[in-house]
C-alpha cells in the first residue's frame, strides 16, 4: 500500500476558483455540430435542430463557456457564410478536416444554442485567411446595438438585441505549420497586437485571447510567446495554451503522471508573461486561457484517420478523433483538471476539447442515443463542486517511478474551499496501477468537520484499467461511493484504489 498525507491550512489560499475554468469547445470539425449538438429531424431534436437529449447532458455536465467556431477550422472561416437566411448560405470546402461545410449551423445559432445550454460564448476569429477587417467587423456585427452597417444586418437577421460576447481568441495556433495562414511569430505579433486594437476601438469592454504555442513540444515554444507578448502585451488579456495527453508505447505509468508535464507547461508560460511584463514595464497582469487540453490518441489519428478521411473524399461531417475513453483515460483527465484548479491564480480559462464526439466527453449517434463517456465524470464533478478558493496543499506521497518524468508522487490533489458554505472539496488521483492508497487528510483551521460524501472514479466490478461507456453499456463507468472514509482524531482518512480519480467533501 503506497501512502500520503496531504495538509491543508485553510490560511493558504491561492485564488477565487475561476469559474471559466470549466469551460468547453464546440468546433465546426466531424461530428461536434451537426449529428452532435445540432440534427434537425433527430427524434430529440427541438424546433431549431438542437438535440434535447445532448442539451440536457451538457447542463448536467455543467460546462461555464464554450469556445466556438474552431479550432483549425476558424483559420479558413468565413463567419458571414454562417448568417443571414440559411437557404442562401454558401457550401463551403474546410480544408482544415477536409470536410463539405453546409454552414446551416452559424453564429446565430450558436449564440441561441449557448443560451439554451447556459453557457457564455467565447468566439475565435479567422486570424489565418482573413484579418484586423472582418475581425472588427465580427465585433460590430455581434456587439453592436444598433444603427451602422453590420449591426443593422444582425437585427435584418433575427437579433434585435446584442450577443454581447465578452470572450474572443485572436485566431487559432498560428505558429503551426499544419495551420491554414500559418506565421512567423513576428508576423502575428503584429497582426494580433493591431486586430486586437481594433477590435477594442469597437467594443472596449471585450477580453482578447493571443494565441500561444500549440503544444510544449513545438521548436518556437517560449520564443513565441515572448515575440507575441512583447507586440501584443498592452492589447490583450490572456495568452493561449493547448495540450493533449496519450500513453506512448504502453507506458501507463507516464501516462497517469501527464499533469506533472502540464504543471510545467503552465509553470513555463507564467514566467515568459511575467518575463515581458517586467522587462516592457507594463502594471497590468496578462494571465492564461488554456483553451485546449484533454486526452486524444493522435497515433491513431496521424497513422490511420487523417488518410481516411482524405481517401474518403469530401463529405459532410465525416466521423472524426471519436475517441472512447477509458477508466485510465478518465483519471488522467481528473489529474489535467486537477492541475489546472491548482494554478487558479493565473489559469482563468480553460476549455476541454471538444464537447460532443469529437475526442468529447459526450457521444451521440445520428438518429440514435446519446451517453456519457468516462471522461465526463470529473469535468461534472469539479464543474458542481468547486467553489470558493482553490487552496495551496502540502504533498507528502510515496514516489512512483516513471520514463517520462522520473519519481513522481502517487497522488494528485486538488482542493477548494467555500467559506460561505463551510464545505471543502478534495479532488484526488491514485496514479498506481496496483497499490491502493492510504491517504490522510490533516485539515487545519476549518474547526470540526464531516465526511459529507466520498465517491470515486475507478475500475468497476469485473472490469479492468481499458473498462469504457459504448453506446451498448452506457453506464459501466461512473462516480460510485468511496466507502470507509472516516475522521480519526481531527484527520480524515480513506484508501483510494490504484487507477482512481475520487472526490471527498467536508462540511
Ligand atoms: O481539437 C482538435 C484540433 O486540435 C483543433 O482544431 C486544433 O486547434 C488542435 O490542433
Amino acid at each position: 500500500m503506497s501512502q500520503a498525507r496531504i495538509t491543508i491550512d485553510r490560511d493558504f489560499t491561492i485564488a477565487d476558483v475561476p469559474r471559466r475554468l470549466f469551460g468547453s469547445f464546440v468546433e465546426h470539425m466531424g461530428r461536434c455540430v451537426y449529428t452532435g449538438i445540432y440534427e434537425p429531424g433527430h427524434p430529440q431534436a427541438d424546433e431549431r435542430g438542437f438535440r434535447r437529449d445532448v442539451l440536457a447532458l451538457v447542463r448536467e455536465m455543467g460546462p461555464t463557456v464554450i469556445r466556438y467556431p474552431g479550432g483549425n477550422f476558424v483559420s479558413g472561416y468565413n463567419w458571414e457564410d454562417g448568417v443571414g437566411p440559411v437557404a442562401d448560405r454558401p457550401v463551403r470546402m474546410d480544408g482544415a478536416w477536409h470536410t463539405i461545410e453546409t454552414n446551416a449551423f452559424g453564429l446565430h445559432e450558436f449564440v441561441d444554442w449557448a443560451r439554451e445550454a447556459e453557457v457564455e460564448v467565447m468566439e475565435a476569429v479567422n486570424l489565418g485567411t482573413r484579418g484586423m477587417d472582418e475581425a472588427r467587423a465580427l465585433v460590430e456585427y455581434a456587439n453592436h446595438p444598433g444603427g451602422t452597417y453590420w449591426s443593422d444586418l444582425r437585427r435584418r437577421n433575427g437579433a434585435a438585441d446584442p450577443f454581447d460576447i465578452k470572450l474572443w481568441c485572436l485566431g487559432n495556433e498560428l505558429d503551426g505549420p499544419w495551420q491554414i495562414g500559418g506565421k512567423t511569430a513576428q508576423e502575428y505579433g503584429r497582426l494580433a497586437q493591431e486586430t486586437a486594437k481594433a477590435m477594442k476601438l469597437v467594443d472596449p469592454s471585450i477580453e482578447l485571447v493571443t494565441v500561444g504555442s500549440s503544444n510544449r513540444q513545438m521548436p518556437t515554444f517560449g520564443s513565441w510567446e515572448h515575440t507575441v507578448l512583447t507586440h501584443a502585451y498592452d492589447e490583450v488579456d490572456y495568452i493561449s495554451m493547448h495540450a493533449y495527453y496519450q500513453e506512448h508505447d504502453g507506458d501507463t505509468e507516464s501516462f497517469l503522471a501527464d499533469a506533472v508535464d502540464m504543471d510545467a507547461f503552465i509553470d513555463g508560460v507564467i514566467a515568459t508573461i511575467d518575463a515581458v511584463k517586467a522587462a516592457g514595464k507594463h502594471t497590468k497582469q496578462v494571465n492564461i486561457s488554456f483553451d485546449e487540453w484533454n486526452v486524444w490518441d493522435q497515433h491513431k489519428y496521424n497513422s490511420v484517420e487523417a488518410d481516411e478521411i482524405e481517401a474518403a473524399g469530401w463529405k459532410q461531417h465525416p466521423r472524426l478523433i471519436e475517441d472512447t475513453y477509458s477508466v485510465t483515460d478518465a483519471v488522467v483527465v481528473g489529474t489535467l483538471l486537477n492541475s489546472l484548479l491548482r494554478h487558479g491564480d493565473r489559469v482563468k480559462i480553460a476549455n476541454q476539447a471538444q464537447l460532443v464526439n469529437v475526442i468529447a466527453p459526450i457521444r451521440s449517434e445520428e438518429g440514435g442515443p446519446a451517453w456519457r463517456q468516462t471522461s465526463f465524470w470529473p469535468f461534472e464533478r469539479m464543474a458542481r463542486l468547486a467553489k470558493g478558493r482553490v487552496l495551496r496543499l502540502a504533498v507528502n506521497a510515496t514516489q512512483i517511478s516513471t520514463k517520462r518524468y522520473g519519481d513522481v508522487d502517487a497522488v494528485d490533489a486538488a482542493a477548494t474551499w467555500d467559506e460561505e458554505t463551510g464545505r471543502v472539496v478534495v479532488f484526488v488521483a491514485n496514479r498506481s496501477l496496483e497499490s491502493p492508497n492510504d491517504l490522510t487528510l490533516d485539515l487545519r483551521g476549518f474547526g470540526e468537520l464531516r465526511v459529507a460524501a466520498a465517491e470515486t472514479l475507478t475500475i468497476p466490478d469485473g472490469g479492468d484499467r481499458l473498462t469504457a461507456n459504448l453506446e451498448t453499456a452506457p453506464d459501466r463507468v461512473g462516480m460510485v461511493a468511496l466507502a470507509g472514509v472516516e475522521v480519526v482524531d481531527g484527520v480524515v482518512r480513506a484508501t483510494l484504489p490504484p487507477v482512481s480519480w475520487s472526490v471527498i467533501e467536508l462540511a
